[in-house]
């Protein structure tokens, strides 16, 4: 695992966006992962300066997002699907075919995760996954005490999201409002993985997860097992570690 601190924002979005287009340039037909957020988010954004500036190949990339939310519409400024839409496939100019997302209304989810996986696996492998954090420590919505060996899933929606969904969307109380999630096995899978984390909410779960122990009451803590794990930190996230225990790179 490396792990690279910015000394500010604008450089944490910049040197996390150019790490995504140095990747992108190299494996131009190749299958990306993203996440969505505000940490994510302003890391799109900076990516698309990049690419108006220096523009590089996106015709053959495939993308995807690493979750969604049900019954919801694709539609709704917070789905999933409606953020990497705006934030990345329309700006950037990937062909709308190459974006592969999981339906947000089905009547049954189960069978929805396997045809993602699969429509995965048919252009796989991932070559790079980019990846947020919560300050509970959950990748996607895999929550604390998902399995390790967790494959798709929809996973129950935290309380504080579910409301402001509801809130934002007008969704009917009997609404099933869940998290349809890669799993941790999943991700784990994905040939590199690039880990972001800014602001100091983020520090402790940082912490946590790099440097404390691997366990399924932390999900990112298992990124200390993968073979190509990058993160790219501020210093606030990165406030609570000391450079020689982690070795700092920046
Ligand atoms: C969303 C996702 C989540 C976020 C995490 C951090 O697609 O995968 O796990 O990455 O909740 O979100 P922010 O960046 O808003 O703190």
């Amino acid at each position: 695992m490396t792990i690279t601190v910015a000394n500010t924002e604008k450089e944490f979005y910049n040197l996390a966006a150019w790490r995504i287009a140095e990747e992108i340039s190299n494996k131009p037909d190749a299958l990306f992962g993203f996440s969505t957020g505000r940490t994510t988010g302003g890391i799109h954004a900076a990516l698309v300066e990049i690419y108006n500036r220096y523009p590089f190949d996106t015709s053959r990339l495939t993308v995807f997002g690493l979750d969604e939310i049900t019954n919801v519409s694709r539609d709704y400024f917070g789905s999933c699907y409606y953020m990497l839409l705006n934030e990345l496939v329309k700006p950037l100019g990937i062909p709308v075919e190459n974006y592969i997302m999981p339906p947000t209304h089905s009547n049954n989810f189960l069978r929805e995760c396997r045809d993602y996986e699969n429509a995965l696996s048919a252009r796989g492998p991932v070559a790079l996954q980019i990846l947020g954090i919560g300050e509970n420590g959950h990748i996607g919505f895999n929550q604390p005490g998902s399995s390790f060996g967790s494959t798709a899933w929809v996973s129950k929606m935290d309380p504080e999201l579910d409301s402001r969904i509801r809130r934002e969307t007008g969704s009917p109380p009997d609404a099933d409002l869940g998290g349809l999630t890669l799993g941790i096995k999943n991700i784990m899978q994905s040939k590199k993985i690039l880990l972001v984390a800014n602001g100091e909410r983020k520090a402790q779960i940082i912490r946590d997860a790099l440097l404390g122990p691997v366990t399924e009451k932390v999900p990112a803590s298992v990124l200390q097992l993968h073979p190509d794990c990058e993160v790219i930190l501020d210093t606030e996230a990165a406030g609570k570690m000391r450079d020689e225990e982690f070795g700092r790179r920046n």
